[in-house]
């Protein structure tokens, strides 16, 4: 299980998240928000050679066609699901700080109650985004009380016949929340679609496929999608192996490229502990510290470096805190000092000892691009280099392959402006 914190552009991708996708044997998640000249260029014909790829790209980062739909819903079908998956789109918009006032949570609460709604009937998403819009529309009280949820159903109806300053407060928030889903072409990639191939989260735990979920930065953008989807795979692979001797053989690699930016799953850390033991192997990549403790408090972001066995530090820790506290881990060690006096009588030497920092934090914080620091559980702290995949042998063949993706992408991206400004009557 491991967690890499490095700064930009020092590597992440090219010497960690490429080189474990095509080394996987198993099945491969990748989260990013890049595409051209990054993971998803890189590692997509290699992929395509063991197992059927799968792009989620609802906000068009690859101009990847719409050719899979997944069913966000297929998980809330119970409270617990149906909580969690509001729990992405809170995460999504708001910093762990927030995220826990009186308008988050009430929104929170009412964004799950409507998801419930829709998941027990098997209504599609879009008919939440319609009840978010009428706070008045009864069906989805009616709905959850006729699917056995009468305590949801009791609360929902006192938000909304309760004051209206208050409902329509939580009302706004949670249409806040929820707006990435107001765009039809977003919300497609979530909702069954006739004659598209449906993506299953347990189909995926044992084949050896790759689902990319692509997505922007920034709040409120449809990473909440990109986040409950990686939630789901992850969650579906522990279920298969349970199901299963224990463990996924091959494992599952799930890689959280740009993580907090992109794939804010609130429960990661407790998430991670489960998910080891299991042959599913997450592997989450931050540019600091302080990110992760942005986006998961700072008793998360705790729980997350503890939890995992395999800590990377590379270039450009830019916190004297973190770099002091991994300075202290990495330990001390006696130097013997030797001092030289002279004097009348002649020259007399003498030997000490002292204890110095292996590597004292402002080495740490030097350490060159390429380098980084290896924290193991069980194994003294390493220094090793970086093997980046276009240093590798294996490049000749694998560099083409990613131009020629970056290419497809360049051309899918003018052949949609050509067809944008055909349909806005526009010259050519
Ligand atoms: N195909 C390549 N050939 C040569 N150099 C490359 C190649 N791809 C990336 N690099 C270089 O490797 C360095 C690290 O790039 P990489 O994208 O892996 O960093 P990163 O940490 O993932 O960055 P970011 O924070 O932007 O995602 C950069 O300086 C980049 O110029
Ligand atoms: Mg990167």
């Amino acid at each position: 299980m491991i967690v890499a914190i490095m700064a930009p552009r020092s590597g992440k991708t090219s010497g960690l998240a490429i080189p474990a996708i095509l080394a996987a044997p198993g099945p491969v998640l990748l989260t990013s928000n890049k595409a051209a000249n990054d993971a998803y260029t890189t590692t997509v014909d290699a992929r395509a050679k063991v197992g059927t790829v799968w792009t989620l790209d609802p906000q068009q980062i690859a101009h990847h066609p719409r050719e899979m739909w997944w069913d966000i819903l297929a998980d809330a079908r119970d409270l617990a699901g149906a909580k969690r998956l509001a729990g992405h789109f809170v995460t999504a918009s708001v910093d762990e700080s927030s995220g826990s006032d009186f308008w988050s949570t009430a929104a929170s609460n009412t964004l799950g109650a409507l998801f419930l709604a829709a998941a027990s009937h098997r209504r599609p998403i879009t008919d939440v985004l319609a009840w978010l819009a009428s706070p008045a529309d009864r069906t989805p009280v009616d709905l959850l009380a006729d699917a056995g949820h009468h305590a949801v159903a009791a609360q929902l109806q006192g938000t909304v016949s309760g004051a209206t300053e208050t409902r329509d407060g939580i009302y706004e928030t949670a249409r806040q929340y929820a707006s990435c889903l107001l765009d039809p072409e977003i919300a497609a990639w979530v909702t069954p679609t006739p004659g598209l191939p449906e993506f299953e989260p347990f189909d995926f735990a044992t084949s050896r496929d790759t689902l990319y979920l692509l997505s922007k930065d920034g709040g409120g953008s449809a990473s909440a999608i990109i986040a409950a989807a990686a939630d789901a795979v992850m969650r579906a692979a522990v279920i298969v192996a349970e199901r299963s001797g224990g463990r996924l053989d091959p494992p599952a690699l799930c890689v959280l490229d740009e993580a907090a930016n992109v794939c804010r799953i609130s429960d990661l850390p407790d998430l991670y502990s489960h998910l080891g033991s299991r042959g599913v192997i997450p592997m989450t990549i931050l540019q600091s510290y302080r990110q992760g403790q942005r986006c998961w408090g700072d008793t998360g972001m705790d729980a997350l470096w503890s939890a995992a066995t395999v800590k990377v530090i590379g270039s450009g820790i830019d916190d004297a805190d973190f770099a002091d506290k991994l300075s202290r881990q990495i330990g001390e060690h006696d130097v013997q000092t030797t001092s030289v006096s002279t004097s009348d009588g002649g020259k007399s030497t003498s030997v000490s000892m002292r204890t110095e920092r292996i590597l004292p934090p402002d080495a740490i914080r030097a350490l060159p691009k390429g380098k980084i620091l290896l924290f193991a559980t069980g194994l003294k702290v390493a220094m090793l280099d970086l093997k980046p995949w276009f240093k590798e042998p294996s490049a000749k063949e694998i560099g083409p392959a990613s131009a020629r993706a970056t290419k497809a992408i360049t051309e899918r991206a003018l052949a949609k402006a050509t067809t944008d400004r055909d349909d806005f009557g526009l010259a050519t």
